[in-house]
């Protein structure tokens, strides 16, 4: 009763373009949460870099089949134009459109169709806190009038994104929205919120499930907090 009251309770969140819009909220992960790293398989190469396992893959894809829905019942019979922001989304990506594929299946309801396209971004701060941003890949001329819906692993700071969507509608697309698999409760948020979000994540350095450091982790399946070993063993020697 009480997840289903939360389900439907829509909160008026504030776009980076001013637009306001509703989103569903997403599952709080608190902030003492965490699940036991001899009760789950975690790769061997990395015991003893991580301190916690945060979300099990188990639950992260159990988490975007209902995010798959809310974005099925959102778009009903509309094409979106999915754009993937690499490389850290791309695991929730494929997660994601293997759960729309699904909906393929069942033409007697709603589905959404869609295309994709993969980008790498790079923001750097300005002096304005809206920054500037680097967008590499992708073919940006074909947003013109579609329904874009950009597939982020983390919106933590929010600067990436606040950076990007202006660019994103500057090229003619029909609407921008952003799913992001995890949201961040840092200090250092810009306010910015995704429209689709999976967990709302303490303010910790979460690695796997194609989140890195430096490179490292991409290969687990889990979301795990790195530990104080994982950070000095994989933090690059600069000299
Ligand atoms: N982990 C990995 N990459 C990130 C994070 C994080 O917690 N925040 C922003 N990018
Ligand atoms: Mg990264």
């Amino acid at each position: 009763m009480m997840a289903v009251e939360q389900d439907r309770r829509a909160r008026n969140v504030r776009l980076a373009s001013g637009d306001a819009f509703s989103r569903r909220d997403p599952f709080v992960i608190g902030d003492q949460l965490s699940f036991p790293l001899d009760m789950f398989s975690v790769p061997h190469h990395y015991k003893g870099d991580v301190k916690e396992i945060m979300i099990p893959h188990g639950l992260v894809i159990d988490r975007i089949q209902k995010l798959a829905k809310d974005i099925r019942h959102d778009y009903a019979d509309t094409t979106i134009h999915l754009l993937c922001v690499l490389k850290g989304g791309s695991a929730y990506f494929q997660d994601l459109i293997t759960a729309l594929r699904r909906f393929h299946d069942h033409a007697d309801h709603s589905y959404v169709p869609f295309t994709f396209d993969f980008i790498k971004v790079k923001s750097y701060k300005g002096v304005s806190s809206t920054g500037s941003v680097q967008i590499t890949g992708g073919d940006l001329a074909a947003l013109e009038g579609k329904n874009v819906l950009v597939v982020e692993d983390i919106i933590d700071t929010g600067l990436t994104m606040e950076s990007l969507l202006p660019v994103l509608e500057a090229r003619g697309a029909n609407s921008v929205r952003v799913t992001s698999l995890l949201e961040k409760r840092t200090e250092l948020s810009s306010g910015f919120r995704g429209h689709y979000v999976g967990f709302s994540i303490p303010d910790k350095f979460v690695v796997g499930y194609c989140l890195d450091f430096n490179e490292f982790f991409r290969d687990m399946d889990h979301i795990c907090v790195i530990s104080d070993r994982g950070i000095e063993r994989f933090t690059e020697e600069t000299r």
